[in-house]
């Protein structure tokens, strides 16, 4: 955040914020206000109601000659940053042997300069695996894990505000019992994976909130209403096991063109949340890759989407946090994907290649400002 700046919006941003939200409340449809940007950025205007705001963060964009820039957009407006992938295995344990803590422990640096808070993605995933891991005989694949979360974790204890220490569990496509997703870990301990990558977690840093994180959720499609089920099947067994995790995270990659009903998708959230948990929205972003038209047009739909997401999700007392995908399009996982309808640049986050604000910020930060306090 740039010397002087105060952490809490200026009451004149705040105002200026204001009078967006009541005409756009007055027209009884939500045009897009363009938000005069609040003193302490998106950050602040999200502590202001106690809810922590931030995205991914990828260390190597400070390499890039818009790293400055790029730098400048998470002081401005996060609170709190994610490791995009310098926590994964594949960037930790490319070779077997001592683990790889560069990146991280840039990553983390950042954080601590910057005042930000960290989050830990991902300790225990199936994807993203340097090949000598996938190739591991189950035995050793166990004892992979309980060396991995421990040392890690105990590596950054007391520096990180949360982990998502196992990621997307669910994969009805791998036709396995519960519907749960083949892998490494799973092949090595069953189902007990998740409960073991968890206590690893709790006595390695007792200190950092545990995540289960998911996706493919939000939608309103036969295969989101089956991951619903599936997902909450597993959480209510891995409850009754007394697994020690204490937010539930919903990644939140939502693209235009998919069927979306967010008030049933909240009510899902808050009967998660009625089972003791927080919710954690963690990776944020909205694929534009099936829209037409010119930029303008694009942007605004795009804008519209996080709008009405945001609005329903954040009526829920549980949600705790809110963390995009990268802040800047050119950071955007998305640009990578590859197929027909995806021959132009994506568009799916707040700020351009320019890192100038996009109606996807003011839909953001109006949202924020409407929703109610913690
Ligand atoms: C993605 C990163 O953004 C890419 O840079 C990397 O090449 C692959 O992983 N859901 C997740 C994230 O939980 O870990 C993925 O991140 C995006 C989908």
């Amino acid at each position: 955040m740039p010397d002087g700046e105060t952490a809490t919006p200026s009451r004149r941003a705040m105002l200026g914020l204001a009078a967006c939200a009541a005409r756009s409340a007055a027209f009884g449809y939500a045009p897009i206000a363009r938000a005069e940007p609040a003193a302490g950025g998106l950050g602040a205007l999200a502590a202001a109601k106690g809810l922590m705001f931030g995205a991914s963060f990828a260390v190597q964009e400070l390499d890039k000659p818009t790293g400055a820039l790029y730098a400048e957009i998470y002081r401005r407006d996060a609170a709190i940053i994610t490791t995009e992938i310098e926590l994964k295995l594949h960037e930790l344990r490319r070779r077997p042997g001592p683990i790889d803590f560069s990146g991280s422990d840039r990553f983390f640096d950042f954080a601590t300069a910057n005042g930000l808070l960290a989050r830990g993605h991902t300790l225990i995933w199936h994807d993203y695996l340097p090949a000598w891991i996938k190739a591991l005989p189950p035995k050793e694949a166990g004892a992979l894990l309980e060396d991995h979360v421990a040392q890690v974790m105990r590596r950054y204890r007391g520096r990180a505000h949360s982990y998502d220490v196992v990621n997307e569990p669910i994969a009805p496509w791998d036709r396995l019992p519960d519907n749960l997703r083949a892998g490494p870990f799973l092949s090595a301990l069953g189902e007990h994976y998740i409960t073991r990558s968890f206590e690893l977690a709790r006595a390695a840093d007792p200190g950092a909130r545990l995540v289960l994180n998911e996706a493919q959720m939000e939608a309103e499609t036969p295969r989101g209403l089956e991951f619903r089920a599936s997902f909450l099947a597993l959480l209510k067994r891995l409850k009754a096991r007394g697994t020690p995790i204490d937010a539930i995270g919903f990644q939140s990659h939502l693209a235009a063109g998919t069927a979306y009903d967010f008030r049933r998708f909240a009510d899902y959230i808050a009967g998660i949340a009625d089972l003791g948990y927080d919710i954690y929205l963690t990776e944020l972003d909205v694929d534009d890759h099936l829209l037409s038209g010119d930029i303008a047009r694009r942007d605004d739909h795009v804008a519209r989407l996080y709008r009405a997401y945001l609005g329903a999700v954040l009526k829920v007392p549980a949600v705790k946090l809110l963390t995009l995908w990268q802040l800047a399009d050119s950071a955007s996982w998305l640009q990578h994907l590859t197929g027909p309808t995806r021959r132009r640049p994506a568009r799916p986050l707040l700020y351009d290649a320019e890192f100038v604000r996009k109606p996807a910020w003011h839909a953001v930060a109006e949202a924020l400002l409407d929703m109610p306090a913690r």
